[in-house]
């Protein structure tokens, strides 16, 4: 298939456009070819593109920017992929759109269903939760796949915020009190490629089988803090010099950031068993992988 994948230059673009290959031909425009921070201009790019599915992978994801931001915010991750689903409804095109956990407002104390009652806590999660909306509205066959805490050896995340301060400095302090699944971008790829092929040809049937709605992350759980001791304690073994002498653990109310985010940020990984048959690792069974990386990418010889 002719797969468009956009953002195709960010964490989950990168990995998925390189994970279709070579079954698939994946098409991946850059921002000035398919900005969709112009969204009337979209199907007229799509005409161009002719693609026979599209993966939605970009989005404005400064979520404490967003707070500013919030009608480029919106237009980017609402008017967009609505632009986008109606194309995609009026020529039969399958759609699925990557969405995330900061649609919940973080207050259950169990992991979030697809069916739970989203209620963004930011400005960043209000304009996904409303892309979300729109893709539903359109009504072609499509998929929303939420997924959560994404990183990799590149791009911009918290593996590669805390690899650069702890070779600065001697303390980092960090989040104790949200909770999630650190997921590497490889394995969203891998997910969304796997999601693809099992729902090949009927993919409105697959897609509502799954209710268009499912949950995509790496399982287990952990805090930031948890994650950040993770990464320096890795790092460490691999034999990185650091400069970090202690992590201390946080509250979010010790942090103040322009975006509340939510507590809970662990998703429900049921239906992605049940439906396509994924069974994600663990976090930490991951994030070995990703370090060999970083460490690698560090390295003065590399
Ligand atoms: N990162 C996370 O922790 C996380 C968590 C949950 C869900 N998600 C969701 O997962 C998906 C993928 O996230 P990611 O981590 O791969 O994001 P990312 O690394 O920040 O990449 C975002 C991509 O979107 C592109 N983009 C931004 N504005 C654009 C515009 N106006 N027109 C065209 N392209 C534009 C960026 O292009 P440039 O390179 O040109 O900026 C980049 O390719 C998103 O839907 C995000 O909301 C992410």
């Amino acid at each position: 298939m002719r797969i468009l994948v956009t953002g195709a230059s960010g964490q989950v673009g990168v990995a998925l456009a390189a994970r279709l290959a070579p079954a698939h031909e994946a098409i991946a425009p850059t921002r000035a070819g398919f900005d969709l921070a112009e969204p009337e201009r979209l199907a007229e790019r799509l005409d161009a593109l002719r693609p026979d599915m599209i993966v939605n992978c970009a989005a404005y994801t400064a979520v404490d920017r967003a707070e500013n931001e919030r009608d480029l915010a919106f237009a980017v991750n609402a008017e967009a992929p609505a632009a986008m689903a109606r194309w995609a409804r009026a020529q039969g095109v399958p759609l699925i759109q990557l969405s995330t956990d900061y649609v919940f407002d973080g207050s259950e104390d169990r992991p979030w269903r697809e069916d739970d009652r989203p209620a963004p806590l930011s400005g960043y999660g209000a304009s996904k939760l409303a892309g979300e909306d729109a893709v539903r509205a359109a009504a072609g066959a499509h998929l929303i796949v939420r997924t959560s805490w994404v990183y990799a050896a590149e791009g911009r995340n918290f593996l590669r915020t805390v690899a650069r301060l702890s070779g600065e400095r001697e303390e980092l302090r960090i989040v104790d009190d949200q909770t999630g699944a650190p997921t590497p971008a490889a394995l969203v790829a891998q997910g969304l490629a796997a999601i693809v092929d099992t729902s090949a040809p009927d993919f409105s049937g697959a897609f509502a089988r799954a209710e268009n709605v499912v949950h995509l992350c790496a399982s287990g759980e952990t805090t930031w803090f948890g994650f950040a001791s993770a990464i320096v304690d890795g790092l460490r073994a691999r034999g990185v010099a650091l400069a970090v002498k202690r992590i201390v653990p946080i509250a979010s109310d010790d942090h103040p950031a322009k975006a509340r985010r939510p507590k809970n940020s662990r998703l429900s990984l049921e239906r992605l068993r049940r439906v396509f048959g994924i069974e994600p690792p663990r976090w930490d069974e991951m994030l070995p992988a990703e370090l060999e990386r970083v460490a690698h990418l560090d390295s003065p010889s590399s």
